[in-house]
């Protein structure tokens, strides 16, 4: 599920992926060893505010000299490909599996466009579709047989435009744009034990947190809120009237843990956040059992990943208060990425912020 755009040949080194973020870029590039995937280069750039806000492109000239560092600046070795497959920002595109009565394949894209615009908060003139018939024998939706189930994917061409100029001007190649919840699925469903019951995975960036809900073998919906790590960062800062780097660090430091006096009062001040994430996470499962017409006893696992996901205890905290299984996203399995993430697990989770870009630098060896 893609916004193909160009889809020109690879040349022989793969193309790389790129994650754009309103605050950071990063960037990677993997290459096949044999039965292996090894990381050829990776990076990962804070940029200024201001330049992207809320996925939107504010200042063109600004983010192309971001992307040249991140290029130049890449470890062990700068990138210097130009084919790029590079993300949507979740904000900005709608994913869901529509049901729709059975349709002649003729009249099949005029009518989704239509049908999009009832689902999607845009008009049909000013968005990118991208849609794919599933396998209907089951039909996902009230288990009625006469209907056909259509995953679609929209984003605003104002935005993909954007995001195209910006491409041009930073003479590079965009062979593939995606849906940042489309690459995030990719690397990280990758394990057979994702083959059985709902998975949702709750990604916690620095300016939202993304849903995404799946199952075997096609992601179902995502949705994103406004929860997000910058938010638990001021909430310490206006807490105990610090800078935001120093609260950035003492929410890094304690967490959710309340193992000092001064763990407790982070934990005070990062619970009314919690809640409201533990509540959208209810309220989006609830959706999901009632719009796919699943039991609200579905056996759901929960997948967290993003660099919010290194909050301490954040995990047992999420596991208890929502009572179901909550698993750090393991998306190196057979990746050969220990020069990028040291060895052990706490380590590859001080990495989970790099799922997205590893994600999209996936797409041209796993299809
Ligand atoms: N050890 C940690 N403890 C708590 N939070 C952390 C830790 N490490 C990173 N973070 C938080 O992770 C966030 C950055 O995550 P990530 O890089 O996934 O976001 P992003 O992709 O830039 O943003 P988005 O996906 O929202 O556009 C920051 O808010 C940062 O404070
Ligand atoms: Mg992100």
């Amino acid at each position: 599920m893609v916004f193909d755009i160009i889809r020109e040949s690879f040349n022989n080194l793969p193309a790389f992926g790129l994650d754009f973020s309103d605050r950071s870029i990063k960037v990677m590039q993997l290459y096949r060893d044999g039965k292996r995937i090894k990381i050829l280069s990776s990076n990962r750039r804070k940029i200024p505010s201001g330049l992207l806000v809320d996925g939107e492109i504010k200042d063109a000239d600004g983010l192309v000299k971001e992307i040249h560092e991140t290029l130049k600046t890449a470890s062990p070795f700068p990138i210097k490909n130009k084919e790029t497959i590079l993300s949507l920002p979740e904000s900005k595109c709608f994913i869901k599996v529509i049901k729709m009565p059975k349709l002649n394949i003729d009249e099949i894209e005029e009518t989704i466009r239509f049908k999009a615009e009832e689902y999607f908060p845009l008009n049909a003139e000013e968005m990118y579709l991208d849609w794919r018939l599933l396998d209907t024998t089951e039909c996902p939706i009230n288990n009625k047989g006469d209907c056909t189930d259509i995953l679609v994917a929209v984003a605003s061409k104002n935005i993909v435009e954007s995001y195209l100029e910006v491409m041009d001007k930073s003479d590079l190649i965009p062979v593939v744009f995606e849906a940042e919840s489309v690459a995030t699925t990719r690397a990280l469903l990758r394990d057979e034990a994702y083959t059985t019951g709902s998975v949702l995975i709750v990604d916690l960036g620095n300016d939202r947190t993304s849903f995404i809900f799946y199952k075997y073998p096609t992601l179902k919906f995502t949705q994103s809120i406004p929860v997000s790590g910058e938010k638990f960062t001021l909430a310490v800062a206006k807490g105990f009237k610090i800078s935001f780097q120093k609260a950035e660090k003492m929410k890094y430091e304690m967490g959710l843990s309340r193992d000092s006096e001064a763990g407790e009062k982070v934990y005070e001040l990062l619970l009314p956040l919690m809640e409201d994430l533990v509540s959208n996470i209810s309220k989006s499962i609830d959706y999901y059992n009632d719009y796919f017409g699943t039991s609200s006893k579905e056996d759901f696992k929960i997948v967290i990943c993003g660099g919010g996901a290194n909050l301490r205890s954040i995990d047992t905290f999420l596991s208890k208060v929502l009572d179901k299984s909550v698993e750090f996203a393991n998306p190196w399995r057979e990746i050969n990425a220990t020069r990028l993430i040291g060895q052990g697990s706490a380590a590859r989770c001080r990495t989970l912020f790099y799922t997205t870009a590893l994600g999209l630098s996936l797409y041209n060896l796993s299809n």
